[in-house]
């Protein structure tokens, strides 16, 4: 049984290959797991979301006045820092040491999964009674699948489902003896190792040697760019504290089971900024971004209901970190009532300007302490830079604490995608009621923010059309499109969200003006040839700037 959120989310997913958003990575091989390739559409949407994100948090940002809720008034700059970098940082940073997820393998079908991920259920029949488990995304595919595998393991037939006592669902981790376990992928009991640790991080060699000593990682998050940078940010430039850096990168992680579209994919991009400030300060900063940060996304369209900002509790905060908060979606392939993470604002203390300057903390020291190895050395050895701060007006020194709101560009396209998704009923020429799939993005992350069709193609209206088109396009993504019926042309363009369709009819032929259509409400006016272009950049920019 597929539920209406699931077909949903493949009718989306099939748009988005069909119209040029998104394409499996090396399809015509038969893909790469956990991969994706934005395509033509796709590519665009993307980039307007990040240069929203830059514009709305660097680019635009006002140093000279204190925005509504901040503390105060702060700086913000960027950077754009390599993808491998020297792999005493992820030793440091603890990547090394802690970056891993559990994993199981089956001996009998070679597959790997996240111990942490496999849910099944208790079944009984007969006096045997196993484990049942699936890798499936939704509780009914999963019932579906562990019932066909569980009548084959008992020698049932369907008609003998109703023999079958099952109990509620668990996670794998609750279970204690794996020799009861029937993996995912196989109806043999016991097959599952017991769960090894598996570092997320990607390998790779630096030069023409391989061996330990040149071994290098392809970074799994942005921020430590911004963490070894700071000095550097500090002596060339005049910004002083409170001042975020910002960063928007690529990074990589080998996640054992991708899944969910892009939601978890292998390889990602981050939307990163580390906002250093005087400790007493930390906690106001805090609650700014975190605010800051979810109204940023409520400005693009996402909406209230399905976005939650949700703070961790205490037990789930590391000591030295006063507060962490996602901010979270009801994406479409989720079970009803669960959220998916796109976003982490979190509190991160002076952890990690002190591991880069120290050496590697322990975590699970209060107050923090080195991490020592069994002859009482430090187990990773810092930078031995100083990172520390001086005040230039009151001389204080001190290491500055740091906000750190961490979001993903691919999940903020998904979740962009998976809002804008829409089908509705218009009338098409003759008044006919149609069914149209229509992406209703904000009008400054849409694709393409306007489309222009002379009606017909001839009686001068391609010519008009054109000199439109020429003008808009100095300033914008636009379509031409003179091939067919108008109202396909519409279409055509919903479904990549444009917000804005032009026409030139015979009426512009007349008195010069031309219609505009509005994507959401079908409203059409008309305006003067000499005003297109002002009216749809007025429209497009609206200064609405979360
Ligand atoms: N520097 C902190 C950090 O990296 P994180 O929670 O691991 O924190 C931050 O990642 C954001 O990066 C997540 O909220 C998510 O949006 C994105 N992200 C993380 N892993 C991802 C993956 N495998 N695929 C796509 N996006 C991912």
């Amino acid at each position: 049984m597929r539920t209406a959120s699931t077909s949903r989310m493949d009718q989306l997913v099939s748009l988005c290959r069909r119209r040029g958003f998104l394409f499996q990575s090396s399809e015509i091989y038969g893909g790469l797991n956990g991969f994706w390739d934005y395509g033509p559409v796709g590519v665009l949407l993307k980039r307007n979301i990040k240069e929203a994100w830059w514009q709305d948090m660097v680019e635009r940002h006002n140093e000279l006045v204190a925005p509504p809720g901040a503390p105060g008034p702060y700086e913000m700059t960027g950077l754009d820092c390599t993808i491998i970098m020297h792999p005493q940082v992820w030793k440091c940073s603890g990547h090394y040491d802690l970056f891993h997820d559990e994993m199981v393998d089956c001996r009998e079908t070679k597959k790997r999964y996240r111990y942490d991920q496999i849910r099944g259920r208790w079944v009984e029949h007969g006096g045997r009674r196993y484990f049942m488990t699936s890798m499936a995304e939704s509780i009914e595919e999963a019932a579906e699948e562990t019932e066909r595998r569980a009548l084959k393991l008992f020698k049932l037939r369907g008609k003998d489902a109703g023999k079958l006592v099952w109990e509620e669902w668990r996670m794998l981790p609750e279970i204690d003896n794996l020799a009861d376990v029937v993996g995912p992928d196989t109806t043999t009991p016991g097959t599952l190792t017991e769960p090894r640790e598996f570092n997320l991080m990607f390998k790779t060699f630096v030069g023409a040697m391989e061996g330990r000593e040149h071994e290098v990682f392809l970074r799994p998050e942005t921020a430590q760019g911004i963490f070894v940078n700071f000095k550097n940010v500090l002596d060339s430039t005049r910004v002083r504290i409170p001042f975020g850096i910002a960063q928007i990168g690529k990074s990589f992680r080998n996640e054992i089971t991708p899944r969910n579209y892009t939601f978890r994919s292998r390889e990602f991009e981050q939307m990163e900024i580390e906002f250093f400030c005087h400790p007493d300060a930390s906690a106001a900063w805090y609650r700014y971004w975190r605010d800051r940060r979810l109204q940023w996304y409520i400005g693009l369209g996402l909406s209230g209901e399905r976005l939650r900002l949700r703070e961790h509790d205490r037990e789930e905060l590391s000591h030295y970190s006063t507060g962490t908060a996602d901010i979270e979606y009801a994406f479409p392939f989720l079970e009803p009532g669960e959220f998916g993470e796109l976003e982490g604002i979190a509190h991160r203390g002076d952890f990690d300007l002190r591991s880069h300057m120290e050496g590697k903390l322990d975590p699970a020291t209060d107050p923090l302490e080195l991490e020592r190895d069994a002859e009482g050395r430090p187990k990773w050895r810092g930078s031995g830079k100083d990172l520390s701060y001086r005040d230039p007006v009151t001389g204080e020194r001190y290491l500055p604490h740091v906000i750190e709101p961490s979001a993903g560009a691919d999940r903020a396209t998904l979740a962009f995608l998976c809002e804008a998704y829409c089908e509705d009923e218009v009338p098409d020429e003759k008044g006919k009621l149609q069914r149209r799939t229509v992406m209703k993005f904000h009008p400054r992350i849409a694709p393409v923010k306007a489309a222009v069709f002379p009606l017909v193609k001839k009686e001068g209206m391609p010519e008009i059309a054109r000199r439109i088109y020429g003008a808009l396009k100095r300033q914008m993504t636009v379509f031409y499109d003179e091939k067919g019926a108008v109202g396909r042309r519409y279409r055509r363009q919903d479904e990549i969200g444009t917000p804005y369709c032009i026409t030139v009819d015979g009426q512009t032929l007349q008195d010069g003006t031309v219609t505009i259509r509005d994507r959401d409400t079908l409203e059409q006016w008309r305006v003067a040839e000499s005003a297109v272009v002002e009216q749809i950049v007025a429209r497009i920019t609206g200064d609405d700037a979360p």
